[in-house]
């Protein structure tokens, strides 16, 4: 019941900045083994990550909102409860620490069905939140584009509307519902229903605006004379700080998750290019809740743009292979690294990669000399904090963003001095052969964007 539960807590926010927690990770990889079937659907989502490093992810993903985390713990679950997902006794020992050390709010690392959420606020006396709703307090806070505040609002009202069945929201408390038993009848939810679909309706209809909007953004960009390079990678590998040691920018770098939810841009010189825009991205995370997976492509969608992706990955974390392997599967999805369709914005061929394995400084000198010894072409080891191979990282964009021009001959006519001049200070001039009329043929290699735009002149 809401009176119950404690004051850290505004029905309405969410949570207070600063409010006391507890973050639980619900553990069933190493649940005692019971029939396959059981745990059949765990498994896959968990396979290969380690608890503590989960655990240590949720904590951080609480800190990113602010939260004060008092205490964690593993729980491991055996059989989950309908009720409440723990058994019996672990959910009396966490009311205990909760009581203990008077948290405010419990998040747990996992799915809760509104049920098992209301039956926990219940027992442990706390407001409780699962991995859908902290990722979608994040985003909420972190959004700071119109297409990113107007996603984020979107899934929170389909988030909202699927919890309402028998589930205390907001909206039961507006209308004046503490200490109402057995929640909202019926034709109440049905009416809160039609709120939030209304609400849905009109938050589609502004983003298919703002998407017109930044379809055009998108194509007087592509216009732009100097080739993109999107850093991507899995929350907290390190994008912000390379791209700041890249860029000399004091973009926010921080051990706080998300710290990036828009993308930044920057332009930044490079031997033997003219200019480069490097563009720093959202994290990516695992489990992400479906109602943002549309949110996060959006923000994601530039890098189906860009002529080369660098794929940062913490290579000192436990969990690296698995991130990597998410970051990759998102870019699969979205076109990136075998072309196709990507969220609307239409073909494009797949993008060159290079991969950054980056936070070397914490590898020991086994584990450094393995990973130099078996690196592949299309990957640099670095450290974006002191800098250690960032050298040889940019040596392989430009070569990467070379190889990706292609030669070609160029007519001008006599006289034509500033297509001439254009050439030669945005492609690599080959060769060069006048003709009697004044005519003059050059031989360049440019970038595919570079040609079209040189068409277009
Ligand atoms: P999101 O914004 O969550 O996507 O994170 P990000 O990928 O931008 O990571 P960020 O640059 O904010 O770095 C995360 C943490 O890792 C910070 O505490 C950095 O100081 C640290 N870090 C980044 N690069 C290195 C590195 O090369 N070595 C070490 N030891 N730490 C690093």
């Amino acid at each position: 019941m809401t009176d119950a539960v404690q004051p850290g807590f505004d029905a309405e926010r969410g949570i207070r900045f600063g409010a006391r927690a507890l973050v639980v990770l619900p553990d069933r990889d190493t649940a005692r083994p019971g029939p396959a079937a059981r745990d059949a659907d765990a498994r896959p989502r968990q396979a290969g990550r380690d608890a503590d490093a989960r655990l240590e992810e949720a904590v951080g993903l609480a800190a990113a909102i602010s939260l004060d985390v008092i205490e964690r713990a593993i729980v491991r679950i055996r059989r989950a409860s309908a009720g409440t997902l723990f058994g019996k006794g672990q959910v009396e020992r966490l009311a205990a620490t909760v009581a203990a050390h008077d948290i405010e709010v419990v998040i747990v690392d996992g799915a809760l069905s509104p049920i098992q959420q209301r039956n926990l606020e219940k027992a442990l006396k706390a407001k409780v939140i699962d991995r859908t709703g902290l990722i979608l307090e994040i985003f909420g806070e972190r959004a700071s584009t119109r297409e990113g505040t107007l996603q984020v609002e979107l899934a929170h009202l389909d988030y909202q509307a699927s919890r309402l069945v028998r589930s205390w929201t907001h909206l039961e408390r507006q209308r004046g519902g503490v200490g109402f038993l057995g929640g909202p009848g019926e034709t109440q939810i049905e009416a809160d229903r039609r709120l939030i679909r209304d609400r849905m309706a009109k938050l589609r209809r502004e983003l298919d605006e703002v998407r017109r909007t930044r379809a055009l953004h998108r194509d007087r960009r592509a216009k732009a004379p100097y080739p993109v390079v999107a850093l991507v990678g899995y929350t907290n590998a390190g994008k912000s700080t390379l791209f700041n040691r890249l860029t000399g920018a004091t973009v926010m770098a921080e051990d706080l998750l998300f710290a990036t939810l828009d993308p930044t841009m920057r332009a930044i010189d490079l031997p033997g290019l003219d200019k480069v825009i490097l563009s720093d991205t959202v994290g990516f995370i695992s489990d992400l809740p479906t109602q943002l997976i549309a949110a996060f492509r959006a923000t994601l969608e530039e890098v189906t743009t860009a002529d080369l992706v660098v794929h940062v990955r913490d290579i000192a974390h436990p969990d690296s292979e698995a991130q990597g392997s998410d970051v990759a599967h998102v870019l699969r999805d979205l076109g990136v690294l075998d072309g196709g369709v990507g969220n609307g914005a239409g073909e494009h061929a797949p993008v060159p990669m290079i991969t950054a394995l980056n936070k070397i400084d914490l590898l020991d000198a086994d584990a450094r000399a393995a990973l130099l010894a078996t690196l592949p072409d299309d990957a640099v080891a670095i450290s974006a904090a002191d800098g250690e191979g960032v050298e040889a990282l940019k040596a392989l964009v430009v070569a990467m963003l070379q190889r990706s021009s292609r030669l070609a001959d160029f007519h001008l006519d006599a006289g034509d001095g500033r297509r001439a001049a254009w050439l030669y200070a945005h492609g690599e001039v080959v060769g060069r052969t006048d003709a009697d009329d004044g005519s003059v043929t050059l031989r360049a290699r440019l970038t595919p964007e570079m040609a079209a735009r040189f068409a277009a002149m």
